[in-house]
């Protein structure tokens, strides 16, 4: 049996491949630091907890409203409207089974075949493979280390055609950590309104900042009715396992996104939905104390990983990755990220995981412990001579 050729046409994210091959590593006896996942290893806050084994006792367990139940809409239309500056209602908001599927469902809504689509490259995998998957054509947007990792202004201008109907950007972004300035923003919307196009603007990385501030495209002059903002819990909560995300867009783009939902994954649990309730509403000192401990993170990975002769990595202003440039040892990403695996029981990701202009990087997401990240580093350094011939 072939399978079909949109089946084919999907790509993949590597996370999980290296992760499954780390663990297998790890089953053989071999000890194993986790750099590949980008995933928290803290636990979800207790209060939110709560509040999810609460529902269930409550018998939340039955279906509930594809676009997901009225009171975390609601929930979202106020931090939304506080945290963007902008009147957000709560019809303009869809929830989904994590912040992936927004990715998904807003490329099936908006593409169609023929059309073109700008996404970051390097950037997060499941954007390309979305935009294949809807028949349309990825137009790769480069982010350049000498720019900081944000676009050159004049070459994402020439990007621009008349089939382009959509651009996604991510800030803070992965796999950097770049942000997007104000200014950038306001090329992007300036392009957006010029051209009639839409963007998807991924924020799942909005409260993990170090430095400089956090801008939404949505709150800029003109794009609130024409950005699709993609948010969720897994980050800055998290909480990437209960799989719990949403979207903001205007009715006409809701309603296409609770068109492809009821044709999938009919709604999100209700239970789950309550503990985002509780997640937005209550305190909020457990993601800051968790943002906290990544900046310290940030900075100890950073330092290290520059110390070690043939790697230098910028200083990422976000999320909980560094992408530091390996160019000097003269070996491809992807060999230089299984060699760190095998060799020296580093689980990193290769930078072209995240699209061709990756090539010369490797991804550490740094959301592991301290000791784990010293551990690490002492590793990468030993092994690091040999690579370097
Ligand atoms: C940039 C970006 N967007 C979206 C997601 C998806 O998040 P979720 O686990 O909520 O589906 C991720 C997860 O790694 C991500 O890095």
């Amino acid at each position: 049996m072939n399978l079909s050729k949109l089946a084919q046409r999907a790509g993949t994210e590597t996370a999980f491949e290296v992760l499954a091959k780390a663990k297998e590593l790890e089953r053989q006896g071999k000890k194993i630091i986790h750099f590949e996942i980008g995933e928290p290893d803290f636990n979800t806050p207790e209060n939110v907890k709560k509040a999810g084994v609460n529902a269930i006792n409550e018998n939340y367990t039955h279906y509930s409203p594809t676009q997901g139940i009225p009171g975390l809409r609601e929930t979202v239309a106020n931090y939304i409207s506080k945290t963007r500056e902008i009147k957000v209602s709560p019809d303009e908001v869809m929830i989904t089974p994590g912040g992936k599927d927004v990715i998904f469902s807003t490329a099936l809504a908006i593409l169609n075949e023929g059309d073109e689509a700008i996404y970051p490259n390097p950037g997060y995998p499941i954007y390309e493979s979305a935009i294949r998957l809807a028949g349309a054509k990825p137009v790769p947007m480069p982010l350049l280390e000498e720019n900081d990792f944000a676009f050159d202004r004049e070459q994402f201008k020439k990007l621009v055609t008349p089939k382009t109907k959509l651009i996604i950007i991510n800030s803070p972004g992965n796999p950097t950590g770049g942000i997007l300035s104000l200014q950038d923003l306001e090329i992007i919307a300036e392009v957006a309104i010029k051209n009639d196009i839409v963007v998807l603007s991924d924020e799942i990385y909005s409260r993990i900042l170090y430095d400089g501030e956090f801008h939404s495209l949505a709150s800029l002059p003109g794009m609130k009715d024409r950005t699709v903002i993609l948010d969720g819990f897994s980050k800055t909560y998290a909480m990437t396992g209960w799989r719990l995300g949403y979207a903001v867009a205007n009715n006409e783009i809701i309603d296409g996104l609770k068109k492809i939902a009821v044709n999938s994954f009919s709604c999100v649990a209700a239970f789950v939905q309550l503990a985002g309730i509780e997640a937005l509403n209550g305190p909020q000192d457990e993601p800051e104390r968790m943002r906290k401990e990544y900046e310290a993170r940030r900075n100890l990975i950073v330092s290290g990983l520059n110390e070690i002769p043939g790697i230098s990595v910028k200083v990422p202003k976000g999320a909980f990755y560094v992408f530091p440039n390996i160019k000097k040892t003269g070996n491809k990403s992807k060999e230089v990220a299984e060699y760190l695996l095998n060799e020296a029981g580093v689980a990193t990701l290769s930078g072209t995981s995240f699209g061709e202009y990756g090539e010369g990087y490797i991804r550490f997401s740094y959301a592991t412990s301290q000791e784990n990240i010293k551990l690490g580093l002492e590793k990468v350094k030993e092994a690091f001579p040999k690579l370097m011939g």
